[in-house]
This record gives C-alpha cells, structure tokens and sequence, in this order.
C-alpha cells in the first residue's frame, strides 16, 4: 500500500472521527475487560525480543571489533535501501531509554544478543573490558526495572577476523572458539543472568551465509559444505551449552533458539497428525533433531548421500548436551503435509500463490502454525519446557497525521498467532514463554531499514521511538495473560 492511499484513507476515518462517528482510542482502552476468560498460565513469560546488530549502532565504539556484516552490508547491492547497522537504532547509548520501553508494554523478560567482536573484537584473545561493560550496564539496567535478561550467545556478528582466519563457520576452530567465548559470557554475566540462548536460527544463516550468499558472509558453496557448516554449528551449540554448564553459575538455563522448519497437517486427521510430527522431525533432522537426540535420522543420511557431513561419536555427544529449554522462532509455516504411503509417510504440498501474507513475502499467515509446531516438538523430543524466542510480523506502518500508527494487520497476526498458543497451552503443551519480535522497528538485515516488526515505531532519522497500536495490543495481552485482549 502506497503512502499516498493510506493518507487518503486515514482522512476519511479523521473525517468520522470528527462527526463523533468514531470512538477515542482512550475511551476503547479504558473499557472494563470483559467477562474473565481462560488465559495463558500462570507465571507466563511475556517478552519482547532484538539482536545486537539490528539495534546497537556504535560499531566503531570503545574497542568492537568487525563483525561479517560490517563487511557484508558494504557490497554494494546486498542491502535493499543500501543502509547498514552503523547506526542502526543507537541502543548502545539509548538503552536506558529502551528499556523504558520494554517495562511500558509490562514485559517481564527480554531476549537481546551480545555482540560476540565487542568482547572479543578478533573473536578470541584478549578480552575487550569496554564491551564487558556494556552488557553489565545492560543487564543491570534491566534488573533495576524488573526485566528478567535472557542472552544470546550468536545473533548471526561472526567477528570477521574468524572468516578472515579460519573461513568462519567452515571451521572447527571457530566452534571452539566460540565455546571458549561462551565460557567467558558465563562466567562474568550468569550471577545475573538466568537463561541463555546459544545460537539463533542454524537454519538461516548457514544456509543463507554459506549456501545461497544472501546474509553475510555471503558466499555460495557446495551443498555437501553447507552441510558440513550446519553440522559445525551444531558442534558449536554444544560447545556452549557445556560451556554454560561448567563456566556459569549453577542454576544457568541453556537451550537453542532455532527457526525450525515448520510443518503443519493440512487438515486435522490423524493420519495427517502423525505425518506432520515426522516431517517436522525429518525436515529439522540436520541441526535440532541431532541436537536433541544425538544422531542424524537415517533418512537425512540418505538423502543427503555423498554430501552428508563427516562427524565423530564423539562430536555428536557434544553436540547432544541436554539442554534446559527449546527455543523455537515461529513465525510462517513452511509446510503443510498430508500422510503418504512413499518416502518416509509424509507428502509436503505446494503452497499456493494466493497464500495471503504480510509485509514480506516469506511471512505467510498460518497461526494454527504456532500450535501445532509447539505441540508436535514437544512430543518429538520430549521436552517439558518450550519458549516461542521469536514471533511476530512486518508491516507497512504508516505514521498517520495524528502522529499514530494504527498497524491493525499487526494486531490481526498476533491476535492469531496468541490464541493458537493459547489454544496449545490450554491442552497442556509445555510452551513457557513468548518473545514477540520485534521491541522496536531496527536493521532488518537484507531489507535494511525497509522492514518494520517493531512495536514501537522508529524514525531513523531522529531516533524517536512511538508505540504503534500494537503495543496497547501487547500491553494488554499481557495484562490479562490472555490472547483474546
Ligand atoms: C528472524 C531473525 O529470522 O526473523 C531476526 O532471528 C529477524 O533477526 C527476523 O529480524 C525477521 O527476518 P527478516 O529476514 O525479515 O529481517
């Protein structure tokens, strides 16, 4: 929808608001709720979500090193508007200012990531005391305002000396050292910090770093080193988690936070349920089903043929340490799968053009995604503790004259999305927690500065921050720890 149509539509609602055929937002909000319904939980984890690239800015400050995407969004073409995070949403100085933010919409709990080149700017060696102390004012920062911390270890800033050096994730090496930079988060920032989160989504940025050259650091290899680099990253992910446990204070939760491929029935049958729970088994089999049960599936062995990857027993025990939680990013399915009597019982079917998404294309709207994945996983790998680490949806988010944003399509998405996991913790899935992505408008990696998921809105520009509808949506949600708010 183009700016202009928007205006013009929003002057014919300024035009009713000002005959009295409208309501006033306030008048709306101050409604009593109605009659009590069941909700979520009790003791629910209610979150917001970010990433240190997306929104810290300060790239050259007090010591960080580079990261593959400083190298990576200077390529010319490779970012949409041609923007890059130096800058970003400056929370590196504003994030008090931010946290603000995160307390008014009533959140107990927030996801950010540590910028592994500020702690470390070559990604192993000397230890950079200036970065340190930055998530130590953070992580305070949010104590003091009764926001519980939940790290990520890796949101996708591999320190380029590691590309560099080693070839990045092509390389054991950087999986040791990553696990040696796990230890050293561990131990200087689990006396506050209770729940982390190794890396995010192995799904995306091996495939779309390494394979097809998209996300930094941009390079296309065969699939049987695409493979190899998955499986480093799983090696990776153990490392830290064993990390965490020997180098972190003893309590220290640790678990992935993975977009798992998700896969859906197409239509709720029985036959169809049990095709989805081994799709969604099968399609996940080459980073979260090794990392949870120990063993590439013999199908994906198969598949795979000559281009598995090369690993020890050893190396899958690593890469299997129990973990306390399964982080799952949920936001679009990617499958929806009936049974078949051929391959391994199940048929994914082509999804239509007309699939009706929102502001990027890839995010299809199908909440019944939410609990089903949830749900199916659960019972896959046995687990008794989910969080949604990301979910949530872009949108076209026009400031109208008023100076508002009425990002109703936003609202419409998670409406959806919460009641379908209302609907799964209400059957007794074990989903704790929900990190709605994204806290604010930031760096959408590709798409620059040209996506917003934030509930507050960012002017780039001016670096002001204004809740868009959907934060009065959120606050409320959470205040009555209900989805039908
Ligand atoms: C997730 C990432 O894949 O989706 C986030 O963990 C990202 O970092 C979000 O911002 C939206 O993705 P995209 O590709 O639309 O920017």
């Amino acid at each position: 929808m183009s700016d202009k149509v928007s205006r013009r539509r929003f002057a014919k609602l300024a035009g009713l608001s000002a005959a009295g055929l409208t309501g006033s937002l306030d008048a709306a909000e101050a409604r009593p709720a109605a009659a009590p319904r069941a909700g979520f939980p009790a003791g629910f984890v209610w979150g917001t979500a970010t990433s240190s690239y997306q929104v810290e800015g300060a790239v050259n400050e007090d010591g960080r090193g580079a990261s593959i995407w400083d190298k990576f969004v200077r390529i010319p073409g490779k970012i949409e508007d041609g923007t890059t995070g130096d800058r970003a949403n400056e929370h590196y100085r504003r994030y008090k200012e931010d946290i603000g933010l995160i307390k008014e919409l009533g959140c107990k709990a927030y996801r950010f990531s540590v910028a592994w080149p500020r702690l470390f700017p070559d990604g192993d060696g000397r230890p950079n005391p200036k970065g340190l102390d930055f998530y130590n004012r953070l992580i305070d920062e949010l104590l003091k305002n009764g926001i519980e911390p939940w790290l990520t270890l890796y949101h996708w800033d591999l320190p380029q000396s590691l590309e560099d050096r080693f070839g990045g994730w092509r390389s054991t090496e950087t999986c040791k050292i990553f696990g040696d930079y796990a230890a050293y988060v561990a131990e200087h920032l689990t006396d506050r910090v209770r729940n982390v989160f190794t890396l995010n989504e192995s799904g995306r940025f091996v495939y779309f770093g390494y394979g097809i050259g998209i996300d930094a650091p941009g390079v296309k290899l065969p699939q049987a080193e695409v493979n190899q680099i998955r499986h480093n990253s799983a090696l990776a992910h153990g490392l830290a988690v064993q990390a965490v446990r020997a180098h972190g204070r003893r309590g220290t939760r640790v678990g992935p936070a993975e977009n798992i491929d998700a896969c859906a029935p197409a239509i709720d049958t029985p036959e169809n349920v049990r095709a989805a729970e081994i799709a969604l088994r099968e399609m996940n089999a080459g980073y979260l089903n090794v990392i949870m049960t120990g063993r590439y599936t013999d199908a994906f062995l198969k598949f795979a043929g000559p281009n598995a990857p090369k690993y020890t027993d050893a190396e899958l025990k690593i890469i299997s340490s129990p973990v306390d939680f399964l982080g799952l990013n949920i936001y679009a399915p990617q499958h929806y799968v009936v049974a078949s009597d051929q391959g391994a019982g199940f048929m994914p079917l082509p999804i239509p053009k007309s699939f009706p998404h929102m502001n990027s294309d890839w995010l299809r709207v199908g909440p019944e995604t939410i609990y089903w994945v949830p749900k199916l996983a659960a019972k896959i790998w046995k687990t008794d503790a989910i969080y949604i680490s990301e979910n949530g949806a872009s949108g076209d988010d026009v400031v109208t004259p008023d100076g508002k944003i009425y990002d109703t399509d936003r609202i419409m998405y998670l409406r959806n999305y919460l009641a379908q996991l209302q609907r799964a913790t209400a059957e007794g899935v074990p989903v704790r927690g929900y990190f709605l992505w994204s806290l604010m408008d930031n760096f959408e990696w590709v798409y620059g500065l040209n996506k917003r998921f934030g509930l507050y809105h960012v002017n780039f520009d001016t670096q002001v921050r204004t809740p868009k509808l959907s934060a009065s949506f959120y606050r409320n949600v959470i205040a009555k720890n209900a989805a039908g708010a």
